[in-house]
């Protein structure tokens, strides 16, 4: 038994891959900027990073170690990018909202006029299962190619058991599809849907009482989001949803303060969510309120843009008080139509003043942590394997073309998948 144990040590070798003449930006804290490391390796076992270091610095001849050795051919590579806030699936899109809107029209008019997000439900209830799948694939694939492997998708354009069931159902088969890794949250308080118009009430009951329980008796949904904003739900109607969802177990977040600050930042830490999303209008008094419970703070720039916004999150605030700084893309039909998260920290960077170190730190150490996933978001050994690979000549350079993808290609828990931009 020891022989034979000694031997197959041996035969087989210590790691399933290495990645040799790479230039790593591990976005590890405390060293050089973006934690970079160049002329470095990094080796994977079972899908767990198992060895990262200066190639010189490698045991034996990387053939030796590894069944497998691929040349990085002096690529960067980052911590897979993770994308903290999507609406991915959905039905239809939402182009006429953005003919009116580039003529005038504001996103609380539309919101008014039966357009908006109730446009969106509508179209969403009309689909059936494959169809909604198909959409978003085409849409995750497309994330994918620029370098995202990990994601979270909302429900929220259901608003009625079968459909907002039929959304989670999509966003975990598109993680068994596409093999990234899916985080699903469900959104049933994003609006009060127009049949419930005059019942308010009555929808929170069918909300925390009927699909909550249900959907995390069916394990559906990793957390509970709600749209807490003037035109959605008040802090106190929010507060329902955040209680029944801590009761049935689950972690919670908050569409926070968008449209105007109705102290949901302030909500949003009380509950102990794991992040507070958007932000644009959150007072001094919330961004205190996240520091203290250590509630991520996800600022959606594609939105702020995509709306001609013109009030910005408190960033200098959110800084000063220590809160870390997620990005997400939002992708969805009505406010932010963004297709990768490269897009959103360029937005970041131009709109908001992120530093293209802290929009990457925001798509992937803080991002990791607003999901409340620790096994990711750096470059580490024991943090799984989901790597994307850049032709860029620094990192910075991620974060400074807009449009397009310079992703050579993602790594998921230590599998290669090319960035194969059309076939995809
Ligand atoms: O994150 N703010 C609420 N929800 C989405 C918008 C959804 C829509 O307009 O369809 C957002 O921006
Ligand atoms: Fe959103």
């Amino acid at each position: 038994m020891h022989l034979r144990d000694r031997r197959k040590d041996r035969e087989s070798p210590k790691y399933d891959a290495i990645w040799t003449n790479a230039r790593l930006a591990t976005m590890v804290t405390g060293g050089a900027p973006y934690g970079a490391l160049e002329g470095g390796a990094l080796a994977v076992r079972d899908g767990v990073i198992a060895w990262l270091g200066a190639q010189s610095a490698l045991p034996d001849a990387p053939e030796r170690l590894a069944a497998r050795v691929i040349d990085a051919g002096g690529r960067w590579i980052t911590p897979g990018l993770i994308d903290p806030h999507t609406h991915l699936v959905f039905g239809g899109e939402r182009v006429a909202d953005f003919e009116r809107r580039v003529a005038g029209e504001s996103y609380v008019a539309a919101a008014a006029g039966g357009s908006g997000i109730a446009y969106t439900v509508a179209k969403t209830r009309a689909c059936d299962e494959a169809t909604l799948f198909q959409q978003a694939l085409m849409r995750l694939r497309r994330h994918v190619a620029n370098g995202t492997t990990t994601m979270e998708i909302k429900s929220g354009y259901g608003l009625d058991i079968e459909t907002e069931l039929r959304m989670l159902r999509v966003a975990r088969r598109l993680e068994a599809e596409s093999g990234i890794s899916v985080r699903t949250s469900y959104l049933g308080a994003h609006v009060v849907p127009p049949e419930y118009a005059e019942r308010r009430e009555t929808y929170l009951d069918l909300v925390c009482d009927v699909m909550l329980p249900r959907i995390a008796r069916e394990r559906l949904a990793d957390a509970v989001d709600v749209f807490c904003d003037t035109i959605a739900f008040s802090p106190q109607e929010a507060a329902r949803v955040l209680i029944a969802a801590r009761a049935a177990g689950l972690a919670v977040k908050v569409h926070a303060d968008q449209i105007a600050d109705s102290g949901a930042a302030v909500l949003a830490a009380r509950y102990g969510a794991l992040s507070a999303d958007h932000l644009e209008r959150t007072d001094e008094k919330g961004v205190l309120a996240l520091a203290t419970a250590g509630t991520v703070a996800v600022v959606l720039p594609g939105a702020y843009y995509f709306l001609r916004e013109t009030v910005k999150p408190p960033l200098d605030a959110l800084r000063r008080h220590g809160v870390p700084l997620a990005l997400a893309t939002d992708c969805n039909p009505g406010t932010s139509p963004l297709l990768g998260l490269p897009a959103a920290m360029n937005l970041a960077c131009v709109l908001f003043g992120f530093s293209p170190e802290e929009a990457l730190a925001g798509v992937t150490r803080n991002a990791a942590r607003a999901l409340g996933l620790a096994d990711r978001g750096v470059l580490a050994v024991g943090q799984r394997c989901d790597l994307a690979l850049w032709d860029v000549g620094s990192p910075a350079e991620i974060a400074y073309w807009l449009g397009g993808t310079c992703c050579a290609g993602v790594v998921l828990a230590g599998k290669c998948r090319a960035a194969d931009r059309n076939s995809d």
